[in-house]
């Protein structure tokens, strides 16, 4: 029987097939363990169930003895140091495929909301300031015959782009190894959506260069991770009218504090990082977490290993 240490609690039958052969220690509390909660939490531990919110980096592992399988309940692992988990040859496991229907689904909502206005419009009626049908007021932007430019081109990139054909959008891609240049698709795209992972060469990788070849009546869609996109840069290009707006389903950090300059941008929403929030979709996440680790610990190949 091994230790597991899982940093939060999860609502998920598949914690029941880990607790039947292992000693699973969850985190008690609602948010996530801080950086010495964490060293704490894995000093026993030979396995380790962790989040999106948690870092595992170089002195989380340094801290662990006997740690011997990561499984991260996220297809993302920048907040995992894997080259520090392989120098301890432990096995790091994601969750891939099984994210990839809920995030993209998630994009699109979001490009809707962006092309029509919707936060807007909703929160017009409910303080009673809507007055009337106009001719020319709330109006958005078409999908049909527009275009949309995918920038990575992935699992979840393809899923958002197989639903934007279905809306009668044109769709293009850029990524390390297919598609158009950068500068073409940016030239091009009526909307962006980013779907790259978080790694040092795509980290600010929206700048301020690339929001300023965006068509100024462009509209921005980051599912992907914060860190893709220089937050200071966009809200420039937001007040500066250079781009027409953006909609994030992931910030750099994660919540933005209040008050954070960002949240003041004009055509800006922004929503909880809930890419894969759904019932189905976060159980599937568990169970193949779980599957991860009960192999990583019995010694077996991942089912799901990050390379
Ligand atoms: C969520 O952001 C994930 O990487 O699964």
């Amino acid at each position: 029987m091994a230790r597991v240490f899982v940093t939060r609690r999860l609502p998920f039958d598949a914690l029941d097939r880990l607790r039947e052969v292992h000693e699973v220690d969850e985190w008690p509390g609602d948010m996530p363990p801080s950086a010495e909660e964490m060293q704490a939490g894995v000093a026993e531990a030979d396995g380790l169930l962790s989040l999106v919110t948690d870092r595992v980096d170089a002195a989380v592992i340094d801290a662990a003895p006997k740690l011997r399988a990561i499984a991260n309940m996220a297809v993302g692992t920048d907040n995992i140091d894997l080259e520090a988990a392989a120098e301890r040859n432990i096995p790091v496991g994601n969750t891939p495929d099984v994210l990839t229907d809920a995030t993209a689904d998630l994009a699109f909502a979001l490009l809707l909301a962006l092309a029509r206005r919707i936060v807007p419009g909703a929160a017009m009626v409910r303080d009673g300031e809507w007055r009337t049908w106009e001719p020319a007021g709330d109006l958005g932007a078409d999908l049909a015959g527009a275009t949309l430019g995918v920038i990575g081109w992935g699992r979840i990139g393809q899923a958002v782009a197989r639903r934007a054909e279905g809306f009668g959008m044109q769709v293009i891609h850029s990524s390390r190894s297919s598609g158009v240049p950068l500068d073409d698709l940016l030239a091009r795209a009526d909307f962006v959506s980013v779907h790259t992972p978080l790694t040092p060469e795509t980290r600010h990788l929206i700048d301020t260069d690339v929001l300023a070849r965006m068509k100024p009546t462009a509209l921005l869609i980051n599912t992907a991770r914060g860190g893709v996109v220089d937050q200071d840069a966009l809200r420039e290009a937001l007040h500066a009218g250079q781009i027409a707006g953006a909609a994030l389903d992931v910030t750099d950090p994660e919540p933005l504090p209040a008050g954070h300059p960002l949240l003041d941008a004009p055509n800006l929403l922004v929503v909880p990082h809930v890419g894969s929030a759904t019932v189905r979709t976060r159980a599937k996440m568990a169970a193949m977490a779980v599957e991860n680790l009960l192999a990583g610990l019995d010694g077996r190949p991942m089912p799901h290993p990050v390379t």
